[in-house]
């Protein structure tokens, strides 16, 4: 048998300590960590805690610590090659036989790190000294600083053809070695062997430790390859490392929240803008063990690829292939970003603000699935619909986990249950968006279902028009938020558009127009644009269009918030004191008081 120690890394990340606990103590979770009667010395008081993500037990009582194998050799009393044996049984691992190739590559893995370490130093080295110039100039254009720099390890590899072969020879390393680490190409005939990254920005890649395993070697214009990447090595598979993660891996752990993006650029500009748990993947689809590793670190990692369609398409290929492996309290979330930007472009353009606002509003992945294939295919005939939900319910069936599961299969039937409600409301916004003609609205009106809270007169059509008005307008929202609060809208999902407004507002007063439609977006409400902008009979009404003058939409939101009925709001400037609390039933009452709530929130942010 040949234990390396990468295999026994392999097992541990395989094997969650409290799986194995578990079938001998009864555990119960905490947070982040699980609870027992200590197997080691008799307690009434659990003081025996497990914590998977760091791979380790311990006991406040007596003092008993280890990981899963130790644990294994001591409740079952095995050795040490016999637990590891048991455990990579248990998890479905073969242990690797021992064979003298198998020795040799051990060794030579541990000369392998020498020589790529040493390649890193030589590059940072060269990026300092005079051939680093352009290099230095190209960094500073993309606004990186030398503390930056330094913490990445960048470094540049000149353009001489063997520049780097001198060096590490000169130091000792062997050309084979040079070769098998990927730094060093041997041409075809065999003789002739050169630099594999010449005239490059070099990244280094390292393992979650922060030791260097690979490089990416950035052309300094627009050449092609854009990248150069080292070749997979013993050190180096691709598809198991994550680019930063070893910066990451703490602020990560910390905050319980981890940004993946596409680039190395990317996780390189957030963590300079403050955002320091992000890391990327190398340039390909993320793996399951990929996903893994975010999971460890996080319950909710959050995708946040570039917004064009190789960003979509990468989103919604890790969301497929995490959908089987999801478990309680793990899952994924989703930021679009505007067309054409990766992160490390909003953040030049926009600002760390923009990007944390957009972090923070991320789409959940049963949205993100939902809409996705509500998008796919217009849903305008019984038919199409029917296959939007069969489509749908065939998503979540393969996710393995059973109580997930149905919690999905719950959470998708409810929404179609909710979007036939609309339907026989009439609401405009059956079909993703697509209005119907108006006299549909006129119907809808009619028999919405709505037996509560303050909305009972308005029609669709007129609630769409006031969240036009506002959408167009957000400076009206502050003034009107007690009323625009209280105002349920009897479609539901104009109504949760409503609602996001006017929450999105409450947290920014300053917003513009556009602003709030991204921020609308970004929160999964990408038919707001055809709500707002649709072939409908609405689009006529000149108050509720985006050019229209401030008083004049003003005018037109007080009048349909009079059409809208129940208790006044007073007169027409809007100064009068609201009596609403005297009008409500229960529910307008609690969603007047949310109002103040926020309100008041609000205002203590500002009073200091
Ligand atoms: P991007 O082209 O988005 O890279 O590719 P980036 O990090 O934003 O770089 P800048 O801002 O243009 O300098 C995303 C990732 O895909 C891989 C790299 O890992 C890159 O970071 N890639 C891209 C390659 O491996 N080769 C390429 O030619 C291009
Ligand atoms: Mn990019």
């Amino acid at each position: 048998m040949n234990i390396t120690p990468e295999f026994l890394e392999e097992l541990r990340s395989r094997v969650p300590v409290s799986e194995i606990v578990s079938r001998r103590v009864v555990l119960h979770k905490h947070g982040r960590e699980f609870k027992g009667l200590c197997p080691f010395h008799n307690e009434k008081t659990p003081s025996f805690t497990v914590v998977d993500d760091k791979n380790f037990y311990h006991c406040f009582g007596c003092g008993a610590h280890g990981d899963v194998i130790t644990f294994t050799m001591e409740t079952d009393g095995l050795s040490f090659p016999e637990a590891v044996e048991r455990l990579a049984a248990h998890a479905g691992l073969e242990v690797p036989k021992a064979t003298p190739e198998d020795r040799a590559r051990v060794e030579r893995a541990r000369g392998l790190g020498d020589v790529v370490e040493a390649a890193c130093r030589w590059y940072q080295d060269n990026l300092a000294g005079p051939e680093g110039a352009a290099a230095r100039a190209y960094l500073q254009r993309r606004r990186l600083a030398d503390r930056t720099i330094a913490i990445f390890r960048l470094g540049f590899a000149p353009a001489r053809r063997g520049a780097l072969l001198a060096a590490l020879r000169g130091q000792g390393f062997s050309v084979e070695m040079m070769v098998e680490a990927g730094l060093v190409k041997r041409a075809e005939d065999g003789e002739q062997t050169y630099d594999y990254f010449r005239d490059r920005v070099m990244f280094p890649i390292t393992d979650r430790t922060g030791r260097v395993i690979a490089f990416g070697g950035r052309t300094l214009g627009d050449g092609q390859p854009k990248y150069l990447n080292s070749p997979d090595n013993p050190l180096f598979h691709k598809g198991r490392v994550l680019y930063g993660l070893a910066q990451a891996r703490k602020p990560a752990r910390d905050a319980n929240a981890i940004v993946v993006s596409e680039g190395y650029m990317d996780v390189i500009a957030l963590y300079q803008a403050g955002i320091t748990h992000a890391v990327a993947p190398l340039g390909t689809a993320l793996t399951e063990d990929q996903i893994q590793a975010l999971w460890r670190m996080a319950a909710e990692p959050i995708l946040c690829f570039d917004g064009d369609a190789a960003g979509a398409r990468a989103a919604g290929r890790a969301g497929d292939r995490a959908l089987p492996m999801l478990t309680p309290g793990h899952s994924l979330r989703f930021v679009t970003l505007p067309s054409g930007q990766d992160p490390d472009d909003l953040l030049q353009a926009e600002g760390v603000g923009a990007m944390r606002d957009r972090l923070a509003a991320a789409t959940s992945l049963v949205d993100f699935l939902w809409l996705r294939e509500r998008g796919a295919m217009a849903i305008d005939t019984p038919e199409r619909r029917a296959d939007f939900h069969r489509r749908v319910r065939g998503r979540v069936k393969v996710i393995a986990d059973q109580g997930v599961r149905m919690a999905y299969q719950d959470e998708i039937e409810a929404r179609i249950r909710a979007e036939r409600q609309v339907g026989r409301g009439g609401s405009p916004m059956d079909g993703f968006g697509r209005a119907r003609p108006t006299a549909t609205f006129a119907r809808g009106s009619g028999d919405a279902r709505v037996k509560r809270g303050v909305e009972s007169r308005l029609s669709v059509a007129a609630q769409t028009l006031i969240l036009k008005v506002i959408v167009h307008h957000p400076g009206l929202i502050d003034e009107f938020a007690e009323r625009l609060g209280a105002l349920y809208m009897g479609a539901a999902r104009l109504d949760k558009l409503r609602q996001e407004i006017l929450e999105i507002a409450s947290q920014d007063l300053d917003l513009d127009s556009e602003g709030l439609q991204a921020r609308l977006i970004a929160r999964g409400h990408a038919e707001i644009s055809t709500l707002l902008n649709g072939q409908d009979d609405l689009k006529a009404v000149a108050f509720a269009k985006p050019t229209a003058p401030f008083d004049k939409a003003r005018a037109g939101l007080v009048d349909l918030l009079h059409r809208a009925g129940g208790p006044d709001f007073g007169d027409h400037d809007g100064t009068a004191e609201i009596d609403l609390a005297n009008e409500l039933d229960e529910d307008g009452w609690r969603r007047f008081l949310l109002v103040k709530e926020q309100e008041m929130a609000l205002r203590s942010q500002f009073d200091d």
